[in-house]
């Protein structure tokens, strides 16, 4: 991977930010985009500004094309049979409410999570316990940090409706069994959805061999625009999910007393898109594939093996679990005694022009079961490179060993 020839696409690394370059980690929030893509969205506003499927116009057929073409790019990237099973979407968290709240879920049913959700799983789930009485179970991580496949089987029952899991932690960056997880789940008749967040940047997902029901992504966390999520519903079954929201370009016909919805995944999409976003997706999808996802994730454990190399024996530094570095992708999360996440990631920016993200990364449930008030993190993707890491990793011992012998 030429790291330094991706580098030159990425307008802010290439100029210096309060006087020093800037390193970038907090990959794991939103990446940045490269000229590519700025280029594409730029592209729709200059040459073609009109709205997919409605008017009939030059402009606007034109549009329709680029965004069928993103679709089918996104299907190819993840897999799935037909570009008619990925409907475009604003973020994962609208797929998984997708999933959680239009499935017809009932009284008696049983929906199963893991004990590290983020809040666009855990809050839907839990709205769906207020409004339609089901239940919640939680599968305990191990305490090594990594899935227990033996407690989640031992939480399958024939009642469980669903299965919502993160498939790469945000938290700790560590990735499921996913294929053992949607083999259990549908031995017992459940459906599962994957929260791929922070999987689909990194990890060549394929949709077909795993044999996942659902699974949403966000494009910003993989060089697209902000604003883009993408959402994979199984085409057997796209029919018995209900969008959440209702109103133009999601119906095929109304009445003043009735109303048809399309199919998927027209049904999924109501209202004026993201036509920009969308094309700024596609370029971003041709952009990770053309450097290949094999390689990008061989680049961030690489990355995070240096890290954990240089920090795991710190006195007063405490990495998150699992501790293995190969389990935990380009994710680094961990605290030091005698500060705070925030007060870590405030100096670290202050002092080095490290960007990285501190807090309880909307994993609440996660750090309070912990007695954690949050943690730092720092998250790599493909334009970080080695001696990057040695600017924060000799950053961290310092502050370690200025701040932990007080404590
Ligand atoms: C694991 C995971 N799931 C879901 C989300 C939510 O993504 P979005 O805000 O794009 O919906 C995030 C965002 O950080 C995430 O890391």
């Amino acid at each position: 991977m030429d790291v330094k020839k991706i580098r030159s696409d990425f307008a802010l690394l290439n100029k210096d930010v309060s006087g020093k370059p800037l390193i970038y980690f907090d990959n794991a929030c939103q990446t940045l985009r490269p000229k590519q893509v700025t280029e594409a969205v730029s592209e729709y506003y200059d040459s073609f500004p009109a709205c997919a499927g409605r008017s009939v116009h030059k402009l606007a057929t034109e549009v329709s094309l680029r965004c069928d073409e993103v679709r089918t790019k996104v299907a190819d990237f993840l897999d799935a049979e037909s570009p008619l099973e990925i409907s475009f979407m604003k973020n994962t968290t609208e797929g998984c409410n997708t999933v959680i709240l239009g499935s017809n879920l009932k009284k008696g049913d049983e929906i199963v999570t893991t004990d590290y959700e983020h809040n666009s799983v855990h809050v839907p789930v839990l709205r769906a316990v207020e409004l339609y009485g089901v239940k919640h179970k939680i599968v305990k991580s191990a305490p090594d940090g990594t899935f227990d496949i033996v407690a989640f089987e031992k939480a399958m029952t024939k009642k469980v409706a669903l299965v919502a899991a993160c498939l790469t932690s945000n938290v700790t960056g560590y990735t499921l069994p996913s294929r053992e997880v949607v083999q259990i789940a549908h031995s017992y008749g459940a459906k599962v959805l994957f929260d791929a967040a922070q999987c689909a940047p990194s990890r060549k997902i394929d949709v077909r061999a795993l044999g996942v029901d659902y699974l949403a992504v966000s494009g910003h966390k993989m060089c697209g625009p902000s604003g883009v999520g993408m959402f994979y519903c199984r085409a057997e079954i796209s029919e018995r999910l209900r969008p959440i929201m209702y109103g133009g370009h999601g119906v095929t016909d109304t009445r003043y007393d009735s109303y048809q919805l399309l199919p998927a995944p027209e049904r999924f999409e109501t209202g004026l898109q993201n036509y920009s976003g969308i094309v700024g997706t596609g370029a971003a999808l041709r952009y990770l594939s053309s450097i290949g996802l094999d390689e990008i994730q061989a680049h961030e454990v690489s990355l995070n093996k240096k890290m954990s190399k240089a920090l795991s024996d710190v006195s007063g530094v405490r990495m998150l679990k699992p501790l293995d570095p190969n389990l935990r992708g380009g994710i680094f999360s961990f605290n030091i005694d005698g500060l705070s996440a925030h007060d870590v990631a405030m100096i670290m920016d202050n002092s080095k022009n490290i960007m990285m993200r501190s807090g309880m990364h909307c994993c609440h449930p996660y750090f309070h079961a912990r007695g954690l008030e949050g943690c730092a993190r720092a998250s790599v993707y493909i334009y970080n490179t080695s001696e990057e890491v040695g600017v924060f990793t000799d950053a961290v011992q310092e502050l370690a060993a200025k701040f932990s012998k007080t404590h």
